[in-house]
């Protein structure tokens, strides 16, 4: 049994480095390397190159190195049947509700703007809102949509969820499925996109979704970029249906040096940086599966391909 690594961002020795630095016999191998095909039962995979996963016939687990899974359920060339599993770690979901957190605050209090202005050395006092004025909407009230809402309410954020099934937490209401789309929309000042990306929500933040948006709502996407109908944002900002958006994710990546969002002044861009897997806090739960295949255990973080997340 063995593990290989796949992923084209430059980050394989890393990974490999962490994996061997907390377990120095694990027998793991970066694809890029000579490695035993027949002997590999897990990868380990991020935006892998399509083909990749066929080269090994004894496969027993897809394994994300993120929380999201959309580029493997995406990939028609993998092996089907084949176990597919995510990252589900509290360090991953603070980081997520740190960015967040910093990204409303930014834009409660102007502070991007004043930036701008201290560049053009303009003196442009701007009105302010309070915690106390917003209703933030987190769509996705997962993993990370939960750890988020817990961050928020402490501080004094009005806070509403959207889910796919009913579900209660206690301490914010959550509406779900396409009846409680609208009532959530409604109310949402500030929308944060924390879904995965599925053929159900693929390009969910289109006009018809943001329009039910009140007026002046902001927009985070620290989702997917494809969650976002590119095209139908700048004319709802520019209308002043929304007042701006925080875009963490593209539907390309990097994005194109034309793309108009880059220079459009009420929407700030980060390259996909939200909240970023740390070696440190998730190798421990990728080797606990690989250990608990040797086992022949059920894995854990498992995800479901039928439903695409
Ligand atoms: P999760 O635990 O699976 O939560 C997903 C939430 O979305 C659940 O509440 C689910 O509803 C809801 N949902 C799914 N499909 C839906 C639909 N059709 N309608 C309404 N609600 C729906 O996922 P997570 O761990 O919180 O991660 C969410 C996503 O964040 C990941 O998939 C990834 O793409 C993204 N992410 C981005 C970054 C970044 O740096 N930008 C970092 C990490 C993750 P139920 O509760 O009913 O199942
Ligand atoms: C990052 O985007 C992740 O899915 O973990």
């Amino acid at each position: 049994m063995a593990i290989v690594l796949i992923r084209q961002d430059g980050k394989l020795d890393l990974w490999k480095n962490a994996f061997l630095g907390q377990y120095p016999d694990l027998p793991v191998f970066h694809y890029k390397e000579p490695h035993p095909t027949e002997e590999v039962t897990m990868a380990i995979v991020w935006k892998h190159p399509e083909g990749s996963l066929a080269h090994y016939p004894n496969l027993q687990c897809i394994a994300s190195f993120g929380a999201g899974v959309d580029f493997i359920i995406e990939d028609n060339t993998r092996p089907k049947n084949v176990t597919i599993t995510r990252v589900i770690d509290p360090a991953l979901a603070a980081d997520m509700s740190e960015y967040v957190l910093g990204t409303i605050l930014m834009y409660l209090k102007n502070l991007d703007t004043y930036r701008q202005d201290q560049a053009n050395k303009s003196w442009r006092p701007k009105a302010y809102t309070r915690i106390a004025d917003h209703t933030i909407g987190i769509m996705g009230a997962g993993t990370l949509g939960i750890t988020l809402a817990n961050s928020l309410l402490p501080l004094g954020f009005n806070v509403v969820g959207w889910s796919r099934e009913a579900k209660e937490v206690g301490n914010f209401k959550i509406f779900h499925g396409q009846e409680g789309k609208t009532n959530f929309l409604r109310q949402s000042t500030i929308l944060v996109c924390l879904l995965p990306l599925t053929d159900a929500t693929k390009e969910i933040l289109d006009k018809e979704t943001l329009s039910q948006l009140p007026k002046g709502a902001y927009l985070i996407n620290v989702a997917r970029g494809g969650h976002l109908a590119e095209q139908q944002l700048i004319p709802l900002i520019d209308s002043g249906h929304l007042s701006g958006a925080c875009l963490d994710v593209f539907q390309q990546e990097p994005m194109k040096q034309d793309h108009p969002f880059w220079d459009h002044p009420k929407i700030k861009i980060t390259p996909h940086v939200a909240s970023v897997s740390d070696p440190a806090s998730v190798v421990p739960q990728l080797v606990e599966n690989y250990y608990r295949l040797e086992k022949k255990m059920p894995l854990v973080n498992t995800v479901d391909p039928s439903r695409g997340y």
